[in-house]
């Protein structure tokens, strides 16, 4: 289990690194991230390397016996660089300059900002592969984090050579984007530019390209690392800090080339209910590379100081976030920063070495966590998760896109059908509609309106073999290009669900009222429904709900079909939380799925990873075990010892 967190050490006099080993050691801390901001401590000018410093420290880590995963420091060029090559700089969509002063003031397609970045990890991978202190590598740091997308003209030439390598000539291009539509057609790739400032809606399947190559440009830097990394001889694995459901990356895409998933999390201790966005965001990582330990890369040991009121950390919470990563498959919990800044933007930021030293509860709770931490079992990242959720990048970027028939944040759907299964104490995983999902008793698929052939053909046959699947509004409406397939809508899944789509029907929403929701009447309950109202024309499936109110009264709204040995449940409207939570309950039901325990309040969490049942109380309310659990793993611990604010704890073999 790793324990650690970023350490900034060009940050403070050498006789602090002194201080910092010996207390390291003291929080049983076994790795920490070296150099993520040091560029411009490690590279004074062009061509001037100072490793000196970091030699020392590096040498000071091992002999302490703390590992490092090793930054390649490119996150952010130090401002000699901009000065001599303004053009590595990146611009907005209306052409304004990111200027430096910050940090990742970089265009991910500069020539220029790529050969310096390559030269600095070329001289950094030389120097340090064969370092016994070096354990991972830690390449740039939260790509696209604060530059979502660069629209410079070094974005445009890139874009037009990627757009090259993805259509087979102008016209496939023309054709796939749709541009007989306002006059748009390309005579030839040069004429393309990313999408900038215009004066209306821009093509919806050009902007879906963007947001392809905008990932697949900061992949081809992150390979470019890593290849060097390699090239220089480190065999160490090679990894990137994610942040969880970010828009801008398509982490599945990237998952291949990362050695191990690595996820930063922020949840906000101010909502009580952050802690069931986390378990989506965890199960999220872990889905990307099935059966490979992921690390929690960063956290904040107590606030933060980016929002705009920086709540701490109850007493216990962080101790609880972190049990909760490692139940859901985490091999290790990192923080950001080990030893607080004394300025900076982040001075205010909580580190495990806070500025008020370490007679503070942050301090004790870092060194309690490390001790707990390392007494932990060695287990595999096998998470018990009889559940499928499906979500897609690709997917949310094209149901983002402007000029539907109701925007929504499709994200925050997909985390409420997450928290439905979270709340019944129900593992699920986070999977492609491509993936293979014969392993799941039931997928759940929200508003999958962007539907590839393959994908559409994956879940039908996960239906036909056994599955239960459910499906909601808003799904297999357009193809990879974002285009209307010939037909209708629903056509790929028409006959799985034996129904169509004929109308939308989008509910009006509102962002200072509740949204318009309609009832629907469902065997002597009901529940409601928000954004859509479709109008099924139903072919071959039979009637479970009908809407009860609204402009769709008696008309079909949710259905099921029998389609081979499986079901397919289709319902046309968005159900609110409490609607989500019963349908969740009746399908699980109905496919035989059980909680991992039953009769847990729901702000406690209970996971099964490789036979152990760790339970999590994210709440002040004190809880008792069920008895029958038998006895956790802890020392000291006894079956039915209550639980208290924020506490956690194993047994050692699954629920009966
Ligand atoms: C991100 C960054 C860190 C730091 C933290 C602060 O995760 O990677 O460098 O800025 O946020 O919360």
């Amino acid at each position: 289990m790793y324990y650690g967190g970023d350490y900034n050490p060009e940050q403070w006099p050498e006789p602090v690194w002194d201080d910092d080993v010996r207390l390291m050691r003291a929080a049983g801390v076994n790795l920490v991230s070296l150099g993520v901001f040091a560029w411009a401590r490690i590279q004074r000018a062009e061509g001037e390397f100072d490793f000196g410093w970091l030699d020392r420290v590096m040498d000071k880590l091992h002999a302490g016996g703390i590992g490092v995963n090793l930054a390649t420091a490119t996150a952010s060029p130090p401002p000699w660089a901009s000065r001599a090559y303004p053009e590595i700089l990146p611009k907005d969509a209306s052409g304004a300059t990111y200027w430096p002063g910050s940090r990742q003031a970089y265009a991910p397609t500069s020539p220029v900002y790529r050969r310096l970045a390559a030269e600095l990890v070329t001289a950094i991978a030389e120097r340090y592969a064969s370092h016994p202190a070096v354990v991972m590598w830690h390449v740039n740091n939260e790509y696209g984090c604060h530059l979502h997308a660069d629209y410079s003209d070094n974005a445009a030439v890139a874009f037009r050579a990627w757009l090259r390598g993805r259509y087979d000539g102008i016209e496939a291009l023309n054709e796939a984007w749709g541009t007989t539509f306002w006059s748009q057609r390309y005579g030839d790739f040069e004429e393309i530019v990313p999408p900038r400032l215009a004066p209306y809606s821009l093509n919806p399947s050009g902007l879906l390209d963007f947001k392809r190559f905008t990932s697949d440009a900061l992949l081809d830097l992150y390979r470019m690392e890593k290849s060097i990394i390699r090239a220089a001889g480190g065999v160490q694995p090679v990894t990137t800090n994610f942040l969880g459901a970010f828009e801008p990356i398509d982490y599945r895409s990237w998952a291949p080339d990362l050695d191990l998933i690595a996820d930063d999390s922020y949840p906000d201790p101010a909502d009580a209910e952050s802690f069931r966005a986390a378990a989506f965001d965890r199960d999220l990582m872990r889905s990307l590379k099935p059966g490979v330990p992921w690390v929690l890369m960063e956290q904040a040991p107590d606030a933060v100081n980016w929002r705009t009121s920086n709540a701490p950390k109850a007493p216990g919470q962080m101790a609880a976030l972190s049990v909760q990563a490692v139940a859901r498959g985490a091999d290790g919990v990192m923080f950001f920063q080990w030893r607080q800044s004394r300025s900076g933007s982040e001075k205010f930021h909580s580190a495990m070495v806070p500025h008020a030293g370490t007679g503070t509860r942050t301090w004790k709770e870092i060194v309690e966590l490390g001790r707990d931490l390392a007494s932990f079992p060695r287990m595999s990242a096998d998470v018990e998760a009889p559940v499928a959720l499906v979500y897609d990048w690709q997917n949310r970027w094209a149901v983002e896109n402007s000029d539907h028939p109701v925007r929504f944040d499709h994200l925050e759907v997909v985390r409420q059908w997450h928290a439905a299964a979270h709340r019944r104490h129900v593992g699920v995983d986070v999977r492609h509609p491509g993936d293979d999902l014969s392993g799941y008793a039931v997928v759940i698929a929200p508003q999958l309106y962007l539907l590839t052939d393959a994908s559409a053909a994956n879940l039908a046959a996960y239906v036909a073999g056994g599955g239960t699947l459910l499906m909601s509004a808003f799904s297999d409406v357009v193809d990879e290009h974002d285009m209307f397939p010939l037909g209708g809508f629903t056509t790929r899944l028409a006959d799985t669900l034996g129904l169509r789509v004929t109308d939308f029907g989008a509910l009006p929403v509102d962002g200072t009222h509740d949204a318009t929701t309609v009832t629907v009447s469902l065997e002597g309950t009901s529940l409601k429904g928000r954004l859509f109202a479709e109008e099924l024309d139903v072919t071959d499936a039979t009637v479970l709900g009908r809407f009860g109110d609204g402009r769709l009264r008696g008309r079909p709204a949710l259905t099921s079909r029998v389609s081979g040995a499986g079901t397919a449940y289709y319902l046309a409207t968005v159900p609110d939380e409490e609607g989500m939570g019963a349908l969740v309950a009746r399908i699980l039901a109905g496919a035989g799925v059980r909680p991992v325990v039953d009769g847990l309040p729901e702000h406690v969490e209970a996971v099964v990873r490789d036979g152990h049942l760790f339970l999590v109380n994210h709440s002040e309310e004190p809880f008792t075990p069920p008895s029958s659990l038998g006895r956790p793993i802890e020392a000291g611990s006894e079956a039915g010892d209550v639980i208290g604010a924020y506490g956690w704890r194993v047994f050692g073999r699954a629920a009966p």
